[in-house]
C-alpha cells in the first residue's frame, strides 16, 4: 500500500507544501491518540472559557489548537495562521510562503459521546506584499486553494486530503504512525437517496429548503436521513457513498448567514467534494467562487451529490422535482 508522502510527490506537489502537510498530520496523529484514550487521556468534558465564537469550548479543542499552532508556528514556510479558536489572524513568518486555516476539532460536541470529530483545514499561497498579520492574507476565492483536507477521527483514524489531483482517502496505520493510501480516487455518485440535515431546524427554514424537504418526503426514492452533528463525519460519509449535506441559512436570529464558517469549514470541503465529481454551493452560487469578507464569516453550505445539489439549487416548486429527474 503507497504511503502519503509517494502519492503526493508523484502528484508533483511541492517539497515545501509536502512539509507543511505532515506537520499538520504529525499534530493529528497526537490528537488521534489523546482521542482515542477518551476519558483517560484527562482532555474530554469543557473548561469554563467560551470561544471567541460564544459557543463553550471543550478542553479539547484548546488542546487541538494549540497543537497544530505550535506546530505549524516552527515551519519557515507558514506566513500567517487562522483558526477556528483564533479571533485574529497569527503571524509567523514574514517570508513564509503558505498561509493555513483550519478547525481544529470539528463536531466537538461529540467528544463526551465518543461520536466522529475531526480536524479541517485548507492551504493557500501567501500573498507577499502583505503583512503576515494582515487578516487580507485570507481573503480569497476558494478556488484559490491548493490543498484542503481533513483528518476523521473516527473508527479509525483518516486522512481525506485533495491537492487539486482529485480526492483521496488514507488510513491511519497504528503499526508504524504512517498513514497509507487506501482510497486513492473517491468519487461521489451523482444521485442519492440519502439526505443530512438537522430537522429540529424546520420551523426556521426559508422557502427553498421547505420545498426540498417537501419533495424529498414525497419522493418515491424512499429517502432515508442521517445527522452526524459533525460535518467531517457527514461529509465523509457523502465521499464514501454520495448523499446530500444541508445547512442552510434559516430563519434564526443567530445565523442569518448560516452556521458554518467559510474559510476553514465550506471552503475546503467544497473543495474536496467538487475534486471528487460533486457540487458544492450555497443555495445557488458555487461556494469555490465566493470571497471571504471577514475573517470568521459563516455561509450556508449544501453540497454532495450533484444532481441532488441541483434539485435543490431548483427547488422553487413542488413540481420542480419530478421535472428535473423524469
Ligand atoms: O460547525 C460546527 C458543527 O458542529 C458542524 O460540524 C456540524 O455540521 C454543525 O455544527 C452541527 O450543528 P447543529 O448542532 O446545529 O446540528
Amino acid at each position: 500500500m503507497k504511503r502519503l508522502v509517494s502519492v503526493l510527490k508523484a502528484d508533483g506537489v511541492d517539497h515545501s507544501l509536502i512539509t507543511i502537510i505532515r506537520t499538520i498530520l504529525a499534530a493529528s496523529k497526537e490528537l488521534s491518540f489523546r482521542i482515542g484514550q477518551g476519558e483517560l487521556s484527562g482532555v474530554l468534558g469543557s473548561t469554563l472559557d467560551e470561544n471567541i465564537q460564544g459557543e463553550q469550548q471543550k478542553k479539547l479543542d484548546v488542546v487541538a489548537n494549540q497543537l497544530i499552532k505550535e506546530l505549524l508556528m516552527d515551519e519557515a514556510d507558514v506566513k500567517s495562521l487562522a483558526s477556528e479558536e483564533e479571533e485574529f489572524v497569527v503571524p509567523v513568518n514574514g517570508q513564509g510562503k503558505y498561509v493555513i486555516a483550519f478547525d481544529p476539532l470539528d463536531g466537538s460536541s461529540n467528544t463526551d459521546i465518543n461520536g466522529q470529530i475531526g480536524t479541517i483545514f485548507t492551504i493557500f499561497p501567501a500573498i507577499s506584499d502583505l503583512a503576515a498579520n494582515d487578516w487580507r492574507q485570507f481573503s480569497r476565492k476558494g478556488s484559490e486553494q491548493i490543498c484542503a483536507g481533513y483528518i476523521l477521527y473516527g473508527s479509525a483514524t483518516m486522512l481525506v486530503l485533495t491537492t487539486g489531483n482529485g480526492t483521496r482517502g488514507y488510513t491511519l496505520d497504528l503499526t508504524h504512525g504512517g498513514y497509507l493510501l487506501t482510497h486513492p480516487e473517491l468519487t461521489i455518485p451523482a444521485q442519492t437517496n440519502e439526505f443530512s440535515i438537522n430537522m429540529a431546524n424546520q420551523p426556521y427554514w426559508l422557502e427553498q429548503t421547505k420545498l426540498y424537504i417537501d419533495n424529498v418526503h414525497a419522493s418515491e426514492n424512499s429517502y432515508s436521513m442521517r445527522w452526524n452533528a459533525a460535518m467531517v463525519g457527514d461529509v465523509h460519509r457523502i465521499l464514501l457513498r454520495g448523499g446530500i449535506f444541508l445547512y442552510p441559512q434559516d430563519k434564526r436570529a443567530q445565523y442569518p448567514q448560516g452556521k458554518l464558517r467559510l474559510l476553514y469549514e465550506a471552503f475546503p470541503m467544497a473543495m474536496l467534494v467538487e475534486q471528487a465529481g460533486g457540487k458544492a454551493i450555497d443555495g445557488n452560487k458555487t461556494i469555490l467562487e465566493q470571497r471571504l469578507s471577514v475573517l470568521h464569516q459563516r455561509i450556508p453550505v449544501i453540497l454532495g451529490s450533484a444532481s441532488e445539489v441541483d434539485v435543490f439549487k431548483c427547488s422553487k416548486s413542488h413540481r420542480k422535482y419530478y421535472t428535473f429527474y423524469n
